[in-house]
């Protein structure tokens, strides 16, 4: 047991991680085991990018069957940067954060027409679209065993109970990453990286550590001073205001629904939603996008963004075949799947009051 940071061996903590890592590793689908790594396997960069992009705010449980329908897809860079945007907006769908697609787009055609190839160095991965410090240092340390710090949530964890660091995040941040750079060995910084991921997934988890089965339980300054489970301390967050809108729900005579393109900019750009009004914290204007009979419907959707939860009203109307509309246009059959999780709650709250056609 050691009670001081200072004393902590941080050489034989990463050798103890790293041992630990090549029988625990989980099986990810982008992810070169640590035994076929040892044994010259290489990750493919592509696939290595599109997990990170996806795991951002996400989950691995969320992220596996898109990952599987992206690969399948577009197996490689050449093949996601001829894509439609349309098709992939689709098929990121439900993924939320859909600024992330629009980028995804953006990097592989940029990668594209460079020649193909991924940068492997840090500063030129963080200069395409949509790659961050923290990106840029996942694919540096993962695809290319550069001995780059990755500092995600979970190893921010985890540096904070081994280190015993009680600053609150965020303010603790900029000592965590320097923290974990001491941590991080010079060979296989890769593998590293993902073993801190993975502890910190299954093992140091934020609310029920597991730490009778932690291989680094003996260098855990946390842990001997009793404090593990309660790191890292948060300062408080603002609450997350409410704001409240109406989603126009129209349905043509033929069973067509009234859809329009979100602007590419801004919360569910680009993606196919149901008109709406401003989302505001004061009572709507009403906004309807055709001249109908609208009827407000009992109940409402709620939704939760990353700044605020949204509470949305539903109006239906049904409209004749000649209608024309202010806002958006009629679509046949539109398919449930490419909607955001938003216009799927909307849709599935309308549904009762919706011509089954
Ligand atoms: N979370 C973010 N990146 C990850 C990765 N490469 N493996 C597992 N979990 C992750």
């Amino acid at each position: 047991m050691r009670d001081s940071p200072e004393a902590i061996d941080t050489e034989a903590a990463a050798a103890a991680l790293l041992r630990w890592y090549d029988h625990a590793a989980r099986i990810l689908p982008w992810r070169v085991s640590p035994a076929a790594r040892g044994a010259g396997a290489v990750p493919d960069p592509y696939r290595v990018w599109l997990s990170e992009i996806m795991l951002q705010q996400t989950t691995v449980a969320a992220v596996r069957d898109y990952f599987h329908r992206f690969t399948t897809r577009w197996p490689d860079i050449q093949a996601l940067a001829a894509a439609e945007d349309a098709e992939v907006m689709a098929e990121w769908a439900g993924l939320g954060y859909y600024a992330r697609a629009r980028n995804l787009m953006a990097c592989a055609r940029a990668i594209s027409d460079a020649g193909g190839r991924f940068p492997e160095d840090r500063a030129a991965l963080q200069a395409l679209p949509g790659i961050g410090p923290y990106t840029a240092a996942a694919i540096a340390a993962i695809a290319f065993d550069h001995p780059e710090t990755v500092v995600d949530g979970n190893v921010e964890r985890v540096t904070a109970r081994l280190f015993a660091v009680i600053d609150p995040l965020p303010r603790a941040k900029p000592q965590l990453a320097s923290l974990a750079g001491k941590l991080t060995p010079t060979k296989r910084p890769g593998d590293f990286a993902q073993a801190m991921m993975d502890l910190g997934a299954t093992i140091c988890t934020p609310r029920s550590p597991r730490c009778q089965d932690c291989p680094i339980a003996g260098f855990c300054v946390g842990r001997s001073l009793g404090i593990a489970t309660d790191l890292p301390a948060k300062s408080a967050k603002p609450a997350k205001p409410t704001r409240r809108g109406i989603a126009y729900v129209a349905q043509r005579r033929d069973g067509a629904l009234l859809l329009e393109t979100r602007p590419p900019k801004g919360l569910l750009g680009g993606m196919p939603c149901f008109p709406t009004t401003n989302w505001t914290e004061d009572a709507p204007d009403p906004a309807p996008p055709i001249p109908a009979d609208w009827r407000l419907i009992d109940g409402e959707v709620r939704h939760t963004f990353t700044h605020f939860h949204l509470r949305l009203q539903i109006a239906v109307a049904h409209t004749a075949l000649a209608a024309s509309p202010e806002r958006g246009d009629f679509r046949a059959a539109p398919d449930r799947a490419a909607l955001p999780t938003l216009m799927r709650k909307c849709w599935e709250h309308a549904k009762p009051h919706l011509l089954d056609i």
